[in-house]
């Protein structure tokens, strides 16, 4: 354990009015009357109309600030016109191209009223689904926003993806309009958005319009259904009035894998997750005005969406939105962003950083990051080297750490050092405690709770602000995946265990689901999509540990009869997923086998796989259908590492 003082900044103001209250501190607050707590919170936004009741509580469905009128684009530009922040940079949005373009508050709100005019020219009303499909570009924000102010609900795809992602997508919201761009950049090269999009679009029976930014200005088709962005939003007017949304109505569908070959839709309202975002940012990060916030995950993503979009441009503070990868033009692009721009905060990934630190010290070094204050890291557990080498190499030994935890159905961070309101030892891996108003409890299978230092499931006891409203057109799965396992708190599919001094360390995933550099992927979603490659009839998909990306995938095949095992077939299997899925699915490795270990209901054992290419060792194989074949595995796996 160790124990760096943090600088402390001198403008700190607590923003739970304590009204008289003699009893110290946030957290103890929310223990005692946690509505009363949390409608304090939401003071902090604006609200066209209150709410008549704080909390309905009916398991396992929370609706928060219910009557409550508000509208989350309004609450990241209207309010800051009437103040000093309304010619402040809103966002710093640098190209991979090294070009950067800085849009001021003003600006972006303009920006967005007349894509909202536009979108309502277009015939969308209050609830009608809109897909985005863009890169890390200004639009993508716009749009978002532009949703937001007219109501319509917006389901973000991160442009990573590829187009049968985007068909099981659109069709489950039954989108109306897609927002894409003719391409995008990717380490310097083009990848053809518009076209992934035109193949899905032929698959999906709801789209009417697909609207399109030009951001490589290469040719391309243009389609019946397509206007361009620039022709739609020019002839608009400035001003859009803002839609006063129930805080319960839906603000956005993000879509994120789950035990099953199907994405789930997780929904998110405004008057809850906006109350969870404006102070767990408070919290976590102690905005200040004069704050440079860089995050660097990208926006199709929850992150991307609770701490790129609304929570910074809530708070007013000036953001960087970085278009590329981390080490395009070089290995050290984020610290040239942090220096070019004066960066405060920089809040990242493990994987990112365990990639900057193999590239050595020399680069970090060469750079000036000494208007970091703060360093965050969230979306994997981070290795206690790691933590060490950022806290030392890039804070200079002057920041603290923030290791946050939540997941997209949480909305916004449950625990993490909270720099705004408290002062404790980190501990290098921990995240540390739950935020105010965030109980939780690690339970054992029978949903009891288990002792300090015992693994066991991580749950969360009371309904809370930013908790997901249920799953897109599907409330039994819902109630299936979070409810049912621990009954009564939610379970959030983590394993994780409390030390003896309280502070929570998680330990990966306890469910079917892989973290491919901080990416959720689901091992039934990608199994599907090995299936439908002609030659596969059955897959399994398992990870194996990697220093860099966390986990890696890995593939075993079971061939079709007749189709032949060629030396090319793993690459163009690969191919082939990185077509359907996206070049994050892409396999470390492909074993092609002649049976997969199954238990005698035939579920394939995956855990087993997971223990052998870990070279771990393989625990309880009684169950299986066919002990066999968990030796050919193996043995087959020797005979391919002989070859390695
Ligand atoms: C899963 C949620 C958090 C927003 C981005 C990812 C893992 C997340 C941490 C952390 C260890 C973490 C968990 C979680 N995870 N943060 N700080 N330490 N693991 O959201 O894609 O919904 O994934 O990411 O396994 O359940 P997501």
């Amino acid at each position: 354990m160790i124990d760096p003082q943090y600088r402390k900044d001198d403008g700190h103001q607590e923003i739970i009015s304590l009204e008289g209250n003699k009893i110290k501190g946030i957290k103890s607050i929310s223990q005692i009357d946690p509505k009363h707590f949390w409608s304090n919170c939401a003071k902090n936004l604006t609200w066209f109309k209150e709410w008549e009741q704080v909390l309905d509580w009916n398991p396992p469905f929370a609706r928060w600030f219910l009557g409550g009128k508000l509208n989350a684009a309004y609450n990241c530009l209207d309010r800051h016109l009437i103040s000093e922040k309304k010619n402040h940079a809103a966002i710093i949005w640098e190209g991979e191209d090294g070009q950067s373009v800085t849009i001021t508050y003003n600006q972006l709100f303009y920006r967005v009223n007349k894509l909202a005019n536009a979108l309502k020219r277009l015939g969308i009303k209050k609830g009608d689904r809109i897909t985005i499909y863009l890169p890390m570009i200004p639009e993508l924000v716009i749009s978002m926003l532009a949703c937001a102010r007219i109501g319509a609900i917006h389901s973000v795809i991160f442009s990573g993806f590829s187009s049968q992602s985007i068909i099981d997508r659109v069709n489950d919201a039954e989108s109306r309009i897609i927002i894409t761009a003719d391409g995008g950049y990717r380490r310097g090269k083009i990848v053809q958005l518009k076209k992934i999009v035109d193949e899905a679009v032929k698959q999906t029976s709801t789209v009417e319009k697909v609207i399109v930014v030009k951001r490589t200005h290469e040719d391309i088709d243009i389609n019946e259904k397509d206007i361009w962005f620039e022709d739609l939003v020019n002839k608009e007017s400035n001003y859009c009035v803002s839609e006063w949304m129930e805080s319960n109505d839906p603000l956005f569908i993000l879509y994120t894998s789950g035990t099953t070959g199907k994405p789930k839709g997780v929904v998110h309202g405004s008057g809850g997750y906006l109350t969870h975002l404006f102070n767990s940012a408070k919290w976590v990060f102690n905005f200040v005005p004069t704050d440079v916030f860089f995050c660097t995950a990208d926006i199709g993503w929850v992150t991307g969406h609770s701490y790129v979009v609304y929570a910074p441009l809530m708070h007013g503070v000036t953001e960087i939105i970085y278009e590329g990868a981390p080490d395009y033009p070089d290995q050290g692009q984020y610290w040239n962003i942090i220096e070019k721009h004066g960066a405060t905060i920089l809040y990242t990934t493990p994987t990112a950083l365990r990639s900057y630190m193999r590239y050595g010290n020399d680069i970090p070094n060469s750079y000036d990051l000494s208007s970091l204050r703060l360093l965050g890291t969230v979306g994997e557990p981070i290795n206690p080297e790691v933590w060490m080498w950022y806290f030392n190499t890039i804070g200079k030994n002057n920041c603290p750490i923030i290791d946050t935890w939540w997941q997209t159905e949480t909305g916004g961070i449950m625990i993490s050092m909270c720099t705004g309101i408290e002062n404790i030892q980190m501990k290098p891996g921990s995240g540390t405690f739950s935020l105010p108003g965030i109980e939780l409890e690690i339970v054992d299978d029978h949903g009891k709770k288990v002792e300090a230092n015992k693994k066991g499931y991580l749950t969360v006891k009371e309904p809370w602000p930013g908790m997901l409203l249920s799953l897109w057109n599907n409330k039994e799965r819902y109630e299936k995946t979070y409810w049912e396992k621990t009954r009564n708190s939610y379970f959030a599919g983590d394993f994780a265990y409390v030390d003896n001094d309280g502070y929570y360390w998680i330990l990966g995933r306890a469910d079917d689901i892989l973290k491919v550099a901080g990416h959720r992927l689901g091992t039934i979603e990608l199994e599907s999509a090995f299936i439908s490659h002609p030659s596969v009839a059955e897959a399994a998909v398992t990870s194996k540990k990697d220093e860099i990306k966390g986990e890696t995938i890995i593939a075993f095949l079971v061939l079709r009869k007749g189709a032949e095992l060629s030396s090319q077939l793993d690459i163009e299997v690969n191919e082939h997923i990185k077509n359907t899925v996206g070049p994050i699915a892409s396999a470390e490795k492909i074993y092609f086998v002649n049976k997969l270990p199954k238990t005698r209901s035939g579920k394939i054992m995956r855990r087993l796989l997971r223990s052998i290419v870990n070279n771990e060792t393989i625990g309880d194989i009684t169950t299986l259908e066919d002990e066999a074949s968990i030796e050919e595995i193996t043995h087959e796996l020797q005979e391919i590492n002989k070859h390695l």
